[in-house]
């Protein structure tokens, strides 16, 4: 088959890559051209400057120039193309709504070759990328308004986790597809023919408005179960003292009909969906005047969760985070990834800045480039300049009164050992990820520990442990109850 793929992000990438190993025609355009030259040299790391996925590009090395073509101009490839895959990135207004410029601005573009093209075969134009619903029903309207003929839409949304884009498109738990004819569904199983039929995947043909409902549930749903482990299982941790976490999780997902994913309380989950597609399904539920109550909660508890260990250490610990300097471990939304959209760690920052630190000593083993991206604007110099990079979490400890870990980075499992020798007690340890199982340890050499889900820990008071350790050569058990 000869396949478009029109965007060559995080979604469209990984797409065309892992259709060309299937031996489709596969021509993969953008508009960026520095993009699309990284993408051209086949090297992992110009590629990687861009999108950052395991095999990625192994698979573009083996295909470019035999099935997978990269081109900033589409002009010549549309003739003939069977299918037209549209994976243009939407991010949010500022009134949650999607901002569809880019998606339009594409669609514009082709519908004005499509109406010239001049073999007429049927072409099926698929929105991969999260769009609200009624978005296939919108393309429609505008091809046949600039006159396009023989053409189908259909939505089939990607269901990837950054991290697994490569494995997740090879071997997806499901394909979802909706059209609205016979002859654009079988075009469509002609492209993902290794999955039809296929004994574990499930392969869906179903309305255009249903795919696109099928995302926005799915990522909504994943969010309102972390949310419930972060409004209802974290609070009780921190509500009573004896509750233990981890055996909490345990024996909750123990029920087959509970995951596990989900289930690990943070300090919010961020990335480039769940705030953006709950934002997004929020208005398109509230524009019909229905309400979207559930949905405004989940959003509400994720965002408050991003924060509310700085406030914590405030009302429970005690500390002023005035003049004082911050050690922040974690960067990235979440491990394994350079992205920092929607991470907790911009929210935390925002509210240490705002409570006055004199400096945030930070660390990340992936995100330091694209921390620049968002902390270096000149005209909030005098703000962002208070922000040090560090390159390893034993500098950033360095020199600093508290430490917040933000990032469920592996590495960070062993630090405990890292603080005990850098920075000497009373020290603050807040832990956003609970990444610290020998915490107890801390605490008993003298450190404070404020973990999400968990009730805050201090050493003993030092005197009442000299005391335990002198009771019974200094005092009679008789004289102790009466003192
Ligand atoms: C998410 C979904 O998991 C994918 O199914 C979906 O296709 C994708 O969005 C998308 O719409 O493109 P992703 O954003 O890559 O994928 O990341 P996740 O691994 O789901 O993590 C999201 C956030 O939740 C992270 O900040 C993570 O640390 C946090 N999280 C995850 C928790 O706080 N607790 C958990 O138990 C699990």
């Amino acid at each position: 088959m000869k396949i478009i793929v029109v965007g060559t992000g995080f979604v469209g990438l990984p797409h065309a890559a892992v259709l060309s190993e299937y031996g489709h025609e596969v021509y993969a355009y953008d508009i960026d051209e520095d993009r699309i030259n990284a993408y051209k040299s086949g090297q992992a790391e110009q590629i990687e400057r861009y999108v950052n996925e395991p095999g990625l590009s192994a698979a573009i090395a083996e295909n470019i120039n035999r099935y997978l073509f990269f081109t900033t101009n589409i002009d010549d490839a549309v003739d003939g193309a069977d299918v037209i895959f549209l994976c243009l990135n939407t991010p949010p207004k500022r009134d949650g709504a999607s901002d569809l410029s880019y998606y339009l601005n594409a669609v514009n573009h082709l519908a004005d070759l499509l109406a010239k093209r001049t073999q007429k075969n049927r072409v099926v134009l698929v929105n991969k990328s999260t769009v609200p619903v009624g978005t296939a029903r919108l393309l429609e309207k505008l091809m046949k308004q600039y006159g396009v003929e023989n053409f189908g839409v259909a939505s089939n949304p990607e269901f990837l986790a950054q991290g697994n884009a490569i494995g997740g498109s090879r071997r997806p738990d499901r394909v979802v597809l909706g059209a609205d004819t016979e002859e654009d569904f079988e075009i469509l199983r002609r492209v993902y023919s290794q999955f039809v039929n296929h004994v574990r995947i499930r392969y869906l043909e179903t309305t255009p408005e249903t795919a696109e409902a099928i995302k926005y549930m799915a990522n909504t749903l994943l969010l309102t179960y972390i949310s419930f482990w972060n409004g209802v299982g974290a609070r009780l941790g921190e509500a009573f003292p004896n509750i233990r976490m981890e055996d909490l999780k345990v024996g909750v997902t123990s029920d087959d009909r509970i995951s596990t994913w989900g289930s690990y309380v943070s300090n919010g989950a961020g990335g480039s969906c769940f705030g953006k597609d709950i934002q997004s399904l929020i208005y398109q539920i509230n524009s019909t005047g229905r309400s979207t109550d559930l949905l405004q909660a989940v959003y509400n508890i994720n965002e408050f969760q991003k924060v509310y260990l700085i406030d914590r250490a405030v009302h429970e610990a005690g500390f002023n985070f005035n003049q004082k300097t911050v050690a922040l471990l974690g960067l990235a939304f979440k491990k394994r990834t350079n992205d920092m959209r929607d991470s907790a760690a911009l929210k935390v920052v925002e509210s240490l800045l705002v409570r006055g630190v004199k400096e945030i000593r930070a660390y990340d083993p992936l995100a330091m480039e694209d921390a620049k991206n968002y902390w270096f604007d000149p005209e909030k110099n005098h703000l962002f300049g208070r922000i040090t990079y560090h390159d390893s979490a034993k500098k950033a400890i360095e020199g600093s009164d508290v430490l917040y870990i933000s990032t469920d980075w592996e590495e960070f499992r062993g630090l405990s050992r890292t603080i005990e020798t850098t920075v000497k007690p009373p020290y603050l340890v807040i832990d956003g990820r609970r990444m610290l199982p020998d915490y107890n340890a801390l605490v008993r050499g003298g450190y404070e520990y404020l973990p999400v889900g968990g009730a805050l820990l201090r050493p003993e008071p030092q005197e009442a442990a000299e005391n335990d350790l002198q009771e019974p050569e200094l005092i009679s058990g008789s004289e102790k109850v009466a003192a």
